[in-house]
């Protein structure tokens, strides 16, 4: 593998004193090691006011070329891509690198055969099966922008985004599994696109087999149009800034944002902190249980892996099918070396039987990461002995959507490493802590709300059709700073420790989800008046949704009502954002001002009323007593 790699704490710390006095020839010596069709003029152009910022200026490449060509004469016959499908029995499938080029080229013709090209929008609907990895690419190889949606958001959730991004075409599946169950996937797209003029083609996979609605003139099925179709497909010369793709995330507004990223900056960023973080060797199995839904599967299941030349493995299934020992089972069926999952599926697992991990070797595995949210001590330590035997270094990644890579985290065996803790900045990564009126904190020992100084190449480029959105989001609320949303603590040696988010951004699962995209959902509801939704600390989630919910009704029966509004929120958002507990107020704690109090309700939600703060300044102060005696 090229040599981008940090060997040793000095090393790392050289590179970081050069990121931060010369960042520009830093990231060049680091992007020369690219294919580039022709080599950029400025390395950076920023500003963090409007934003504007351009990495690698009048380069020309395609990112493709970079996955996937550029390894052909080298690792050729090397794996590529290892897909384990949710079911034991059935067999899996492996690509070669070879192999995985001639089917990224032939989903790309027939993309272009279908009509699609440079600079559209096309959105992906579909389990991870490996037409989705496939997909993603041949997107990128003709220059499209893909704008991949989990498979678990509903039709609304996927029409809004479809709409948002204007999207001409959707690539699908008849359908998906999902431990014991089969899910409809193409139904959910049907419905969706009974609300979006835009899409005129549908691409479908066969995963079930099953017999699905084929709207005539609009939906194709993929096994058709790919007979006879070529396996050579030119990548599509791109601007270093031109889009690569969209992910939609939530913020603090009901409505999801379209984070956008280009393909030169992320390219650079995704490889550099995949091979420094996880410190990966040549003949390295790594598995990076993200679904590609996420940014997480984007980065370091796809592109990261892909750019580095590694063998990565993607799995259709859950942790917990046919039993909670699948994910150690599959670590040693393709003797895993690196293994990258979510605190959550830890808590998950841990709660389970010793045995489902111990029956397992595990031998193979060298590096351990966790993602997506805090990792408590408790499932840090539970991971790191039981998982790891004590001997592979656990490194805790903290990014985001936005920042297209990690940010802060222990380099394996390179850089401290601390149970709970990220650690310490990635080079190139300048992140300050300030207080409430955007002062930096200069100390060791502290608290604060975490911002970013100065740009990375993969840093968030603008909200899809939004821009204004971008700069209120993230540069705005401090002058100069990139704003993360997250509060962060250093402790006395200059490590970091992320706590979670300071907005009403929840984080279930390490899913995100704005409070006021439920709240919007929950309204839709017709019983309800008006609703608040907080997140409270739950065992295996990390955070659950508590939502406070007035109603101008009751029905029937109490039960009725609750399930009625889970109902409303699968529908709008999808399951995953469903909410844990509904409690049925008369008032909701708000400000004369009519701004709701979360705080009040964030205690109440946790169980500690014994400190309410200063509740004076409440409209009626009164309904405080009566949400705390009802709480659940
Ligand atoms: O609050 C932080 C939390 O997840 C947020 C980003 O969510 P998302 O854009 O969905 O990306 C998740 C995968 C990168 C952050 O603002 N978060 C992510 N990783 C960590 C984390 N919190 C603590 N520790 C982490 N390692």
């Amino acid at each position: 593998m090229e040599n981008l790699q940090l060997k040793s704490f000095e090393e790392y710390q050289q590179a970081y004193k050069r990121s931060v006095e010369d960042p520009e020839g830093f990231w060049a010596d680091i992007a020369d090691k690219f294919t580039w069709r022709k080599k950029w003029n400025t390395t950076l152009e920023w500003n963090f006011e409007e934003p504007d910022i351009k990495w690698f200026k009048g380069g020309k490449l395609n990112i493709t070329e970079n996955c996937l060509d550029r390894h052909l004469k080298t690792r050729g016959n090397k794996l590529a891509l290892i897909w384990e499908p949710n079911d034991p029995k059935e067999r899996f499938i492996r690509y070669t690198y070879r192999e995985l080029h001639e089917r990224v080229c032939q989903f790309a013709n027939v993309l272009k055969k279908n009509g699609a090209k440079k600079g559209d929008r096309i959105c992906i609907y579909m389990p991870m099966i490996p037409e989705l990895a496939i997909a993603v690419l041949a997107c990128a190889r003709i220059g499209a922008i893909h704008s991949v949606i989990f498979a678990g958001f509903s039709a609304v959730a996927m029409s809004d985004r479809i709409n948002d991004a204007q999207a001409t075409m959707v690539l699908t599946s008849d359908g998906l599994n999902r431990g014991a169950k089969q899910i409809p996937v193409k139904r959910v797209v049907d419905e969706a696109l009974e609300d979006c003029p835009s899409v005129q083609k549908v691409i479908v996979v066969e995963r079930l087999g099953w017999a699905v609605n084929m709207v005539e003139g609009r939906d194709v099925w993929y096994h058709d149009e790919v007979q006879g179709v070529s396996k050579d497909c030119p990548a599509e010369e791109m601007d270093s800034e031109d889009m690569l793709f969209i992910l939609y995330t939530s913020g603090s507004t009901g409505k999801p944002k379209g984070v956008v990223h280009t393909c030169g900056g992320y390219m650079v960023y995704a490889q550099y902190s995949f091979m420094n973080v996880f410190q990966t060797q040549e003949s390295d199995v790594y598995w990076c249980t993200a679904d590609i839904g996420w940014i997480t599967g984007h980065t370091y299941l796809l592109y990261g892996p892909l750019l580095s030349g590694a063998t990565t493995l993607m799995f259709e299934g859950v942790p917990s099918y046919p039993d909670n020992g699948r994910f150690w089972q599959v670590c040693d069926k393709f003797g895993v070396t690196i293994f990258y999952t979510a605190p959550t599926a830890i808590r998950a697992l841990m709660a389970g039987d010793i045995d489902d991990v111990l029956s397992y070797s595990l031998d193979s595995l060298r590096v351990l990461g966790s993602v997506g949210e805090p990792i408590n001590e408790e499932a840090w330590h539970w991971y790191y002995t039981h998982v790891g035997k004590e001997d592979c270094p656990l490194v805790d990644t903290w990014w985001q959507t936005e920042t297209g890579g990690i940010m802060i985290s222990t380099i394996a065996g390179v850089t401290p490493m601390k149970p709970s803790h990220a650690a310490l900045p990635l080079p190139g990564i300048q992140p300050i802590l300030v207080d409430s009126d955007g002062n930096e904190i200069k100390e060791n020992g502290v608290e604060g709300y975490l911002c970013m100084k100065f740009p990375w190449p993969s840093i968030i480029r603008t909200t899809y059709g939004d821009h204004e959105r971008a700069r209120l989001s993230y540069f705005s609320t401090y002058k100069n700073l990139y704003f993360t949303g997250d509060g962060a603590k250093r402790d006395e040696n200059g490590l970091y420790r992320i706590i979670g988010r300071v907005d009403d951004v929840i984080n279930v699962s390490g899913h995100r989800f704005g409070t006021a995209e439920i709240e919007e959902a929950i309204n839709h509801n017709e019983h309800v008046v008006e609703s608040a939704v907080v997140g409270y600390p739950h065992d295996v989630k990390g955070q659950g949704i508590y939502a406070f919910v007035i109603i101008k009704d009751m029905p029937e029966k109490e039960e009725y009502l609750r399930a009625e509004i889970i109902e409303t929120v699968v529908e709008k958002i999808g399951k995953i954002a469903r909410p844990d507990k509904i409690q049925i107020v008369s008032g909701l704690p708000k400000t004369r001002s009519g701004k709701i109090m979360r705080r009040i309700l964030r205690k109440v939600a946790e169980g500690d009323t014994s400190n309410l703060g200063d509740t004076s300044t409440l409209l009626d102060p009164d309904v405080v007593d009566e949400i705390k005696a009802g709480a659940l």
